[in-house]
Parts: C-alpha cells; sequence; structure tokens
C-alpha cells in the first residue's frame, strides 16, 4: 500500500517573512494524519527558516531544484550537500518550467532559453540527490503541442527513460514521480481525472520496464496541474494516483490543508 504524498511547490512566490507566516499558518490549518506524507518546497532562501519552523511538525521541507556538481566554480548554482545541509528531505526535478515548457508564458519567448534543463541535466541531479539521501521528485508531462499530436505516452516514456538511465532499481526505491502535464500548469485547466489516471498508470509500467514491476509497484506517482481543494478528492481517489504536486493552491495554507485532508 502506498502512502499519500501531498506537496507543495511555492515556485518563486513569497519572501523569507512571507514564507514564515504562511507555514505558522499551515500549522494550525492541517489535520494531521498519519496516512499522507506532507512536504513544502519553498525558494533556496526561504528553505532554512521553514526548515526550522517545522522541525517538531510531519510537515517536510523540499527545494525546487539542485545542481548536479557538490561543490566549485558554479556561479548562482546550489549542490545537493548543501540541500540536505539545510534540512531538505525532497526536491523536485525536470520540472517543466525549468526545462523550459511553460503552461502559462509570463516571459517574452526570446528567453524561454535560459531555462536549459534537458533529460540528461534531470538524470544527473537525480544521482546527486541519491547520493545525499534526498528523495526526487522527477517531474514529467506533455505540452499542449505533444498531446495534440498524440505524443503523450512517447515523450513521457523518453523522459522517464532517460531520466532513470543507468541506477540501480534498489537505488530508486524512494523516488516520486509527478504527472504534471504542462498544458494544465497555472492554466486553471485541469486533466480529466479518467486521463490522469491512465497517463499514471502507463508512467507505473514504464517505471516497471526500467527497474522491474515489483519495484514500480512502490513508486509514488502523483498527479500535478491546476489541483486545487475542489478536485483533488476525485483525482486522488484513483488507483494510480498517489497525491499532488500543487502549485498556486499551495500558497493558500487553508486550501492546502483541504487538499492534504482530500488525501
Ligand atoms: P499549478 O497547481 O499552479 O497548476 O502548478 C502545478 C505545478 O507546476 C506544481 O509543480
Amino acid at each position: 500500500m502506498r502512502k499519500k504524498l501531498v506537496a507543495g511547490n511555492w515556485k518563486m512566490n513569497m519572501t523569507a517573512a512571507e514564507a514564515a507566516a504562511t507555514v505558522e499558518s499551515l500549522v494550525e490549518s492541517i489535520d494531521y494524519r498519519d496516512s499522507v506524507d506532507m512536504v513544502v518546497c519553498p525558494s533556496y532562501l526561504c528553505i532554512p527558516k521553514t526548515v526550522e519552523l517545522l522541525h517538531d511538525s510531519h510537515i517536510k521541507v523540499g527545494a525546487q531544484d539542485v545542481f548536479w556538481m557538490p561543490k566549485g566554480a558554479f556561479t548562482g548554482k546550489v549542490s545537493a550537500p548543501m540541500l540536505k545541509a539545510a534540512g531538505c528531505a525532497y526536491c523536485i526535478v525536470g520540472h517543466s518550467e525549468t526545462r523550459g515548457r511553460f503552461g502559462k508564458l509570463e516571459i517574452a519567448d526570446t528567453a524561454v532559453s535560459h531555462f536549459s534543463e534537458t533529460d540528461h541535466t534531470v538524470n544527473l541531479k537525480i544521482a546527486a540527490l541519491l547520493e545525499q539521501g534526498i528523495v526526487p521528485i522527477l517531474c514529467v508531462g506533455e505540452s499542449q503541442v505533444e498531446r495534440e499530436n498524440n505524443m503523450t505516452d512517447a515523450v513521457i516514456t523518453t523522459q522517464l527513460e532517460k531520466a532513470l538511465d543507468g541506477f540501480d532499481p534498489d537505488e530508486l526505491d524512494d523516488l516520486v514521480v509527478a504527472y504534471e502535464p504542462v498544458w494544465a500548469i497555472g492554466t486553471g485547466k485541469t486533466c480529466e481525472t479518467a486521463e490522469a489516471e491512465r497517463v499514471c498508470a502507463m508512467i507505473r509500467i514504464v517505471i516497471g520496464e526500467i527497474i522491474g514491476t515489483s519495484h514500480a509497484k512502490g513508486i509514488r506517482v502523483l498527479y500535478g496541474g491546476s489541483v486545487k481543494a475542489s478536485n483533488a478528492h476525485e483525482l486522488f481517489s484513483q488507483p494510480n494516483i498517489d497525491g499532488g504536486l500543487v502549485g498556486g493552491a499551495s500558497l493558500d495554507p487553508k486550501e492546502f490543508a483541504a487538499i492534504v485532508g482530500a488525501a
């Protein structure tokens, strides 16, 4: 039986003071259940304070990205040992926004190449995180154009095969995968529940082909993309959806608490 997981991706929102106020409100709002793991992923700058405030709580802290080298001349980057030392238990990897694939584009498209994540860098990042005992939350998903061209399953299969290449199956036992259709991120468009379940089941089959079906049975597959309190229960009731990776709705402690309640 896989334990449900609800993770909040705060993206580039909140100063340290705002994050602290949100965390305090979250602790009051969340009705803790042993059956659900909870994670919040603030920006790097908010991680230390968030870890301190959640020290006695069941809510874990994650980062939104990592650089794969442990240290060195990599201006502006943050390594897995740094995240570990700061108290991170999880880290999102390969989010569509770091791959330059946006559901709602709020920057000039001439600047999109700044977000240059590839399946290869995702693979390197997963290795760096596993070495530190940090659980990777690997994001996969298709764009609107890929969906319209019936490429959804092929795109996700390639993302999984490249991201998980070269690992021993035992190393990946705690891995979390999030199915995040790019077109549903920040757009208010949620994937139909039946289709989200179909893709999450397909993801589990592909993982089974990569690391073996017995390992794949234990891997948690989340759905992400316009999850809110009103649709969480239906999504999380599906047999292959083990929780959610929540963006916008995780910024509101009461809404996030209600999503955790749905799980
Ligand atoms: P929204 O919930 O805002 O659509 O974002 C989803 C997401 O990208 C989580 O990582």
